[in-house]
């Protein structure tokens, strides 16, 4: 496995590798601080593709909280090698000035709730971020396919549109969400949390299975959503922001719960923002 770490060496290792020859290559964007749920990413794009490029970019645009940004971890060593364990060829890690050829800038889009709603009032110009670095990420590799994580599906939803837009031969491939073995959604934020802190968290997945499994049994999922969202808001230690009934393609609050996809949830835990959200089966 190779790194690059500026973009003038991506172009070098391009020519020489006879990049156009190349039938397949499956890109996986991340921050890095790579686990589990990065590797399920990676491991996907090496069994359906020739070549697996993963970048690794804190990306400044996308933080609102300077601290957040700050304390971002950042574990090179250990990131490469889940990365060649899980069939990644090459770590594209530039610089984000490197990256956006100057000062990292984002422009402002505004593509109704989809943005604006959410994580888009939440975190206030983060998804101009996340579609700034993306884009460039794109030209930069020109993928065949990319691959994201459901556990960030407003993102999904973001990076389609933004690949209809302006990569339409991109594929973008949705993954499955990985949890550990006690329902916590994997994120590299979570080693900041204690064991009280991980404790607290596991409650905001417990509430999305507790309404999936309701919903499922035939219960209205808007009571279902309610009931555990007032739970939530009355638990020790969870200040929670959101947790709510969403259609992953519009993430619209005006949806019927007849058109809802998932519960989304997004709560702090010990200074720690954590997001989260379960496939919903709405009967009848
Ligand atoms: P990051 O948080 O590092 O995540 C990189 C990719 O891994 C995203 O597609 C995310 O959804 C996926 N991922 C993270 N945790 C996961 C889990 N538990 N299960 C499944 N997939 C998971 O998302 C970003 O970085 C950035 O916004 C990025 C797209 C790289 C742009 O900077």
């Amino acid at each position: 496995m190779k790194i690059i770490r500026t973009s003038v060496e991506l172009n070098h290792w391009f020519n020489e590798h006879n990049i156009e020859n190349i039938k397949s290559l499956g890109f996986v964007p991340t921050m890095g601080a790579l686990h589990n749920g990065h590797a399920s990413l990676i491991e996907k794009a090496s069994e359906e593709c020739d070549l697996v490029i993963v970048s690794i970019l804190v990306n400044p645009t996308q933080f609102n909280e300077k601290d957040d940004l700050d304390n971002y971890p950042r574990e090179m060593a250990a990131d490469a090698v889940i990365a060649n364990a899980a069939g990644c060829h090459v770590i594209f890690a530039p610089t984000a000035e490197d990256l956006y050829g100057g000062e990292p800038k984002a422009e402002h889009m505004d593509w109704g709730c989809l943005t604006n709603s959410f994580e888009g009032k939440s975190r206030k110009g983060h998804f101009d971020g996340v579609i700034a670095v993306v884009d460039k990420l794109f030209s930069a590799i020109k993928p065949n396919q990319a691959y994201f994580g459901a556990k960030d599906l407003q993102q999904v939803a973001v990076v389609q549109k933004m690949a209809r837009l302006k990569h339409p031969n991109i594929e973008i491939v949705s993954c499955d969400l990985i949890r550990d073995s006690k329902g916590l959604a994997l994120s590299s934020r979570n080693i900041r949390l204690s064991d009280q802190g991980i404790t607290r968290a596991l409650k905001l997945s417990s509430a999305l299975f507790n309404v999936a499994t309701n919903t499922l049994a035939g219960k209205s999922v808007k009571t279902a959503v309610d009931a555990a969202r007032k739970e939530l808001q009355s638990s020790e230690g969870i200040d929670l922001e959101y947790f709510n009934g969403v259609n992953n393609q519009t993430f619209s609050h005006e949806d019927e719960p007849s058109e809802w996809s998932h519960i989304v949830v997004a709560a702090k835990v010990e200074g720690v923002r954590l997001i989260d959200n379960i496939e919903i089966e709405v009967v009848g």
